[in-house]
């Protein structure tokens, strides 16, 4: 068994960000706060979590992996009460990690050393500190000889302590027995009337245990957010992070106004990115790219050499060399061969597309398999839906569609057939041949005087 396990404290509303929803699904980055956490104690190898809810308790119990226990918080009456509500998944444990479900930053590396330090020196608890720039609202470190005393919080604070810039980041180790030793000693005899968690310390101390803080040298790990310029905060730094890591790969971003690039994002050296643009989810990206500006891509691939200017891409592939946009949309289930051409204002929706296809201007490729070197004319409509069901449509390589062809799917195009340009295709096309599904067109020489006088009666 492993001895270690983890508590996310999660059920505190999200009063001070005037949000209707729970504190901890704010987010930063395009993910809830607390997913930022859980991914932490993941990486840090810890099996055993349990997160504490309360506030919008379903909603928070959704976003929680499944190997996430979870207890209830009935009242919201503070840190410690909330710590308690878990004492029953904490009894199993050796050790136990507390964490602030409102704190993203803290990372598997400060959570593995801190906890190198507090069984090294066989600690009671081990809070997780760091020297922040404006402390205004945290609880301060007190430290007498340099050693750790108490916590005290901002409430609570003289103008003295309030000078303090070191910080309880609200992550901890406790040795588990110290912890619910202390969790039946904490009063609410304090300003705000709340079990703070934080005099467990001093509960801890007093009776004899060792108590020490590890003080992070980056102390963007311990940021929190309670109102929503917190969260601007958070989002700023998550923002310049993830760039850094960037151009610590070899990406080229040379301006990065409005560039935001989710933390899990993956983008190869050399390739460029250009403002405005947003990298969501499971995005992975190729070398030699150029994407944006104005591009939002999200939960896709993209291979290497690709362009992509100001275009929308959601749960799809791109091959490699593949240009698209201005101004084309990609939705999900789309596969797009190599070195394709797609233009401006295109659509293409749970699609397949082979090699080398052009489609240059105002298409829509809706539930399509389309072979390679196939050339869309301009405004070709795949009339994929009748009302009731959506059909699939098949057209072959080297496949010619002419400009505003409508193709009434379920249809298939033969390989190297051509369809007329302003036809509506019903029938399957046979390899090599030509479909011409309009009327005639009719000339009326000289009949424009004759129209003239028409009119003017
Ligand atoms: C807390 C710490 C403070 C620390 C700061 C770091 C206490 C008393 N104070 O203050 O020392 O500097 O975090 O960010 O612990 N929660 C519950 N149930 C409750 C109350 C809170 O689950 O009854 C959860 C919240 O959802 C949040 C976390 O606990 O995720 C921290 O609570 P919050 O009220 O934000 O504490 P802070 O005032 O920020
Ligand atoms: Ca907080």
């Amino acid at each position: 068994m492993d001895s270690r396990c983890a508590v996310i404290l999660a059920a505190g509303d999200g009063k001070r960000m005037k949000s209707s929803g729970p504190k901890v699904l704010c987010k930063v980055l395009f993910e809830p706060m607390i997913n930022w956490v859980l991914s932490a104690c993941q990486q840090s190898g810890i099996n055993r979590v349990c997160a504490v809810v309360g506030c919008g308790a379903e909603e928070v119990k959704s976003v929680l992996p499944q190997d996430c226990t979870w207890v209830m918080q009935q009242e919201r009456r503070g840190t410690g009460h909330a710590a308690g509500c878990a004492a029953n998944f904490i009894g199993n444990s050796t050790d136990v990690l507390i964490l602030n479900g409102d704190s993203p930053f803290i990372s598997s590396q400060v959570i593995e050393e801190a906890y190198k330090l507090h069984k090294e020196n066989d600690c009671g608890a081990t809070v997780i500190t760091a020297k922040v720039p404006n402390p205004t609202g945290y609880g301060r470190i007190i430290r007498e000889g340099g050693l750790l005393t108490s916590i005290v919080e901002e409430r609570e604070a003289s103008e003295e302590i309030k000078k303090i810039s070191e910080i309880n980041s609200g992550a901890y180790w406790f040795r588990s027995s110290d912890l619910l030793d202390a969790l039946g000693k904490i009063t609410c005899e304090n300003t705000a009337g709340e079990y703070y968690l934080t005099d467990a310390l001093s509960i801890i101390i007093t009776k004899g245990s060792r108590c020490q803080a590890y003080c992070s040298p980056d102390y963007r790990v311990v940021e929190g957010a309670n109102d929503r310029m917190g969260l601007a905060m958070l989002n700023t730094l998550a923002r310049d992070m993830k760039i850094q890591e960037l151009y610590e790969c070899g990406v080229d971003i040379p301006l990065d106004d409005g560039i935001i690039i989710g933390r899990n994002v993956r983008v190869g050296s050399d390739t460029t990115i250009l403002p405005g643009t947003i990298l969501k989810g499971n995005t992975v990206i190729g070398s030699g790219c150029v994407i944006g500006p104005g591009s939002y891509i999200e939960d896709s691939t993209i291979g290497c050499g690709c362009k992509i200017k100001s275009t929308y891409i959601t749960s799809s592939v791109l091959e490699d060399d593949v240009q698209i946009g201005p101004f084309a949309q990609v939705r999900p289930g789309s596969k797009i061969g190599s070195g394709c051409r797609i233009g401006n204002f295109n659509e293409i929706k749970n699609s397949q597309i082979g090699q080398d296809t052009k489609m240059s201007h105002l298409s829509y490729c809706g539930d399509a398999d389309v072979g390679s070197r196939v050339n869309f004319g301009c405004g070709t409509v795949i009339v994929n839906y009748n009302g009731v069901k959506k059909n699939r449509t098949l057209i072959g390589d080297d496949a010619f569609i002419g400009c505003n062809s409508n193709l009434v799917a379920p249809i298939k195009i033969g390989n190297g057939a051509y369809t007329a340009a302003g036809s509506t295709v019903t029938q399957d096309v046979p390899d090599n041949s030509l479909a011409i599904g309009r009327s005639r067109d009719v000339i009326k020489e000289g009949y424009v005087p004759k129209l003239r006088e028409k009119f003017k009666e």
